[in-house]
């Protein structure tokens, strides 16, 4: 099957939130990224959009997957990347939206990483023709979240009336993947300890962007949120940036652990995600994460598929 053709760019100029995608957006973004997939499985390696066009990468913390996989889809769409010490952007040594002013007259978008969401928000506001991209707020990680639908869709097809169990921390990779979840149709449920939970604000956001029939809930209770889940998902207790609060956070997450005794109770065959990295033994069993209905290593590869749609998508 041959790629989707990309006439339908996206109504955003950036993509800082699952949000800024309409639902049906996030679904051509998903589309595009299976038939790009597919496609370079077979050696295809289609059209060049990014011909002659450069993509920056700004990262302030420290990336394995969304590095790498941004390097690859850029150039696999014919562009080239250049990779910007964070600290010349956002160190103070100018204003950040000059910094977006001088690059958007050398690159057609920007992949940043970064702390505050609302410095993105406003670097990406300063300069119309950037197209920026993020890579990891505090606050948010949509580009994880379009790479967990890809995967859920690879296994299920149609995600309508499945049941997604996140279990841990109401994190950044917790909000994308709860707010990209409802909009295509998931039942998500969110098991947080008490001052860890989800905002209400952003469960408000996630039940008005839901498609028919899907919902968000929030539950306490590990045991009970995972009860007939047809996926659990789990990601590390401390994130970057937290690290002072290791031991508390320890303490607050132990019984939120995803191991063997806590998948008996979703459905037989239910899948493990986690976006990585682990801290195994700690969020996730090795039993859990190296047995049969892993998908991690899905989800990783898949980074690749779907941030390569949404760049052409976005910019091609
Ligand atoms: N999942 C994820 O964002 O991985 P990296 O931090 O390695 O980019």
């Amino acid at each position: 099957m041959s790629q989707p053709a990309l006439v339908a760019p996206l109504l955003s100029k950036d993509y800082l939130s699952v949000l800024d995608l309409s639902r049906t957006e996030l679904e051509h973004v998903i589309a595009l990224a299976a038939a790009m997939k597919r496609d370079r499985a077979a050696g295809r390696m289609g059209n060049q959009p990014l011909a002659g066009r450069h993509v920056a990468l700004l990262f302030e913390k420290p990336s394995l997957r969304t590095r790498t996989t941004f390097m690859i889809a850029v150039r696999e769409l014919g562009g080239d990347t250049v990779e910007l010490p964070a600290g010349d952007a956002f160190g103070g040594r100018e204003a950040l939206a000059d910094v977006a002013r001088n690059l958007e007259r050398w690159v057609s978008g920007v992949v940043v990483r970064t702390f505050g969401h609302a410095r993105l928000a406003e670097f990406a506001a300063a300069a119309e023709r950037l197209h920026v991209i993020n890579a990891l707020t505090d606050e948010e990680h949509p580009c994880q979240a379009l790479a967990d639908m890809l995967t859920l869709s690879e296994r299920w097809g149609s995600l309508s009336s499945r049941t997604l169990t996140y279990v841990g921390d109401g994190n950044n990779v917790a909000l994308s993947l709860a707010q990209a979840g409802v909009m295509l149709g998931l039942h998500v449920r969110v098991a947080s300890p008490p001052g860890f939970a989800l905002p209400a604000s952003v469960v408000d956001a996630c039940r008005r962007a839901a498609a028919p029939g899907a919902s968000l809930e929030l539950v306490a209770d590990p045991a009970e949120a995972v009860d007939g889940a047809d996926a659990v998902y789990t990601d590390v207790w401390t994130s970057m940036g937290q690290e002072q609060e290791a031991s508390a956070r320890n303490a607050a997450f132990g019984t939120y652990q995803v191991n063997e005794a806590l998948m008996a109770r979703a459905r037989p065959g239910a899948l493990f995600m986690h976006c990585l990295p682990a801290h195994r033994g700690q969020e996730v069993t090795d039993a859990v994460i190296d047995s049969p209905t892993s998908v991690v290593f899905d989800q990783a590869e898949n980074r690749l598929h779907t941030q390569k749609a949404l760049v052409a998508l976005l910019m091609g």
